[in-house]
């Protein structure tokens, strides 16, 4: 995504209003009903809200300039980057200990679909939009994503609801850390 740094600066200059109400939702994220952090809450809100990114731009794409697709897919893999970068340092390895062999297969798999993902954001992090395969790699992302997506809900959350010593608050408090200090990390790359 640095490659992208003057375009992102002035996108986000220009839509200063959205910003502001996509960091009210990242703070709303933060926290479920009752006031705590709960780890697995704010990684479901998480997908919806990426998964409703993706949406949109596929809703847009055709209609949109080059700029503005650049940035909404800067805002998509801010996102996924963010929520993987919190999952692998934070969760998987909290999740891995209390599921212990029961959970081995499917975090790994989990981490290997997040190379993928990875791969996927390279490749748009250094194409541009009119390039001929630049709205395929945008859908495809979107699949890896929802496949990684289901199965994490379907499965991986599920037993880790049912699990002994997985305390979801102290890992939500944990994570909602990491999260604002890799938006600010990320943030101050583009804006600099
Ligand atoms: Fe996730
Ligand atoms: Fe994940």
């Amino acid at each position: 995504m640095a490659t992208r740094k003057s375009t992102g600066r002035k996108a986000s200059d220009e839509r200063t209003g959205r910003d502001d109400d996509d960091n009210e939702d990242n703070n709303a994220a933060t926290q479920n009903a009752s006031g705590d952090n709960d780890a697995i809450e704010m990684l479901t809100e998480d997908h919806q809200r990426v998964s409703e990114m993706f949406e949109e731009y596929e809703s847009v794409k055709d209609d949109e300039e080059e700029g503005d697709k650049i940035q909404r897919v800067q805002e998509i893999c801010l996102e996924l980057t963010i929520h993987s970068t919190v999952e692998e340092e934070i969760f998987y390895p909290a999740a891995r200990e209390a599921l212990g062999e029961d959970g081995a297969d499917l975090l790994d798999e989990a981490e290997v679909e997040h190379t993928s993902v990875k791969d996927l954001i390279v490749q748009l992090s250094e194409s541009q939009p009119s390039e001929d395969l630049y709205d395929a790699k945008v859908k495809v992302l979107g699949e890896y994503v929802k496949h990684h997506v289901n199965e994490e809900e379907g499965e991986l959350f599920p037993k880790l609801r049912e699990a002994e010593d997985f305390d979801v608050e102290a890992l939500g408090d944990q994570i909602a850390q990491r999260k604002q200090e890799l938006r600010e990390e990320f943030e101050e790359q583009l804006t600099s």
